[in-house]
């Protein structure tokens, strides 16, 4: 398959070839995030919370596997589980994670799913929709694989996510590509504007909260995780150094710890086909 749309060929080619770009922005989180409970585990409750004992889920922009791997311990033993992905190198990472016989697997753009109509009784896009071009197109076809009484849920982050980061990378780079950088966080498909749009599918619509924070106590970490967004601007080595000498900075004036409750506001938005 080959991506018809410029975003979609980048993302499929180039940010998510495989899931080093991922990993990092993971493993900020993984070692500095703030709330002891681990986001996978807390995703996988509101699947169970919902889905029947035997169950066909779909998991769109699956990436890497993650919400499968750190959930195989507690995975109902009817559930047959379809990954999905746009790249074709993410659903390589799932394959080679993944061998049970419960899991299949597909290379799919969210905006024209190869599934039949009420295929599935639950759908997973778990930071994935801020990515799609054509949203209303992606959450129909969602809306359509799934069995009246499904249930999607749309995992994304609240407008103000690491906001601390952003004002660091604006200090060092105020003019440099600021504004597609800023656009590339700026989610389209945030807690705050993500209700209303899945409210032309789903109803009833709810949300439910994951609060995170960070405490970061190094800045290498912080430099892979700036590096990973491949921002325009920053791919420059002479940026990257400059942010490194201002978090180095900030981390001295804070007494070797940043913190912030906002570095990282996980939620939910979810609803069902009615
Ligand atoms: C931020 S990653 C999240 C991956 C995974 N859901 C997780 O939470 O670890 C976004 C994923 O969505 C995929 N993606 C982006 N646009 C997509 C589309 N139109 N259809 C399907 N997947 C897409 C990307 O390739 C990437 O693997």
């Amino acid at each position: 398959m080959t991506p018809d749309h410029p975003d979609k060929q980048y993302l499929a080619t180039q940010q998510y070839r495989d899931a080093s770009n991922l990993n990092a922005r993971g493993a900020l989180h993984a070692r500095f995030g703030t709330n002891p409970y681990p986001w996978f585990r807390w995703v996988f409750d509101q699947m169970l919370s919902v889905a029947p004992d035997s169950a066909r889920v779909l998991e769109v922009g699956a990436g890497s596997a993650g919400l499968w791997r750190e959930n195989l311990d507690r995975l109902p033993a009817d559930w047959q589980v379809t990954l999905t992905d746009l790249s074709a190198g993410m659903v390589a990472e799932q394959r080679a994670a993944l061998s049970a016989p419960a899991f299949d697997f597909a290379v799919a753009d969210v905006e024209a799913l190869p599934f039949a109509d009420a295929s599935f009784d639950l759908a997973v896009a778990n930071h994935m929709l801020y990515h799609v071009p054509d949203r209303p197109q992606a959450l129909g076809e969602l809306r359509r694989v799934l069995r009246p009484g499904g249930a999607l849920i749309a995992a994304t982050n609240g407008a103000g996510n690491m906001c601390e980061l952003d004002r660091l990378v604006l200090a060092v780079a105020p003019d440099a590509a600021t504004a597609e950088w800023k656009a590339s966080f700026r989610h389209p498909f945030t807690l705050e504007n993500g209700g209303e749009q899945l409210a032309p599918f789903f109803d009833p619509i709810e949300m439910r909260h994951y609060e995170d924070g960070l405490a970061v106590t190094d800045v290498e970490p912080l430099v892979a995780y700036i590096r990973s967004i491949d921002a325009p601007g920053f791919r420059e080595p002479e940026m990257i150094a400059a942010f490194t000498a201002r978090a180095r900075d900030l981390l001295a004036q804070h007494n070797g710890i940043i913190h912030s409750s906002f570095w990282a506001a996980f939620s939910c938005v979810w609803g069902w086909v009615n």
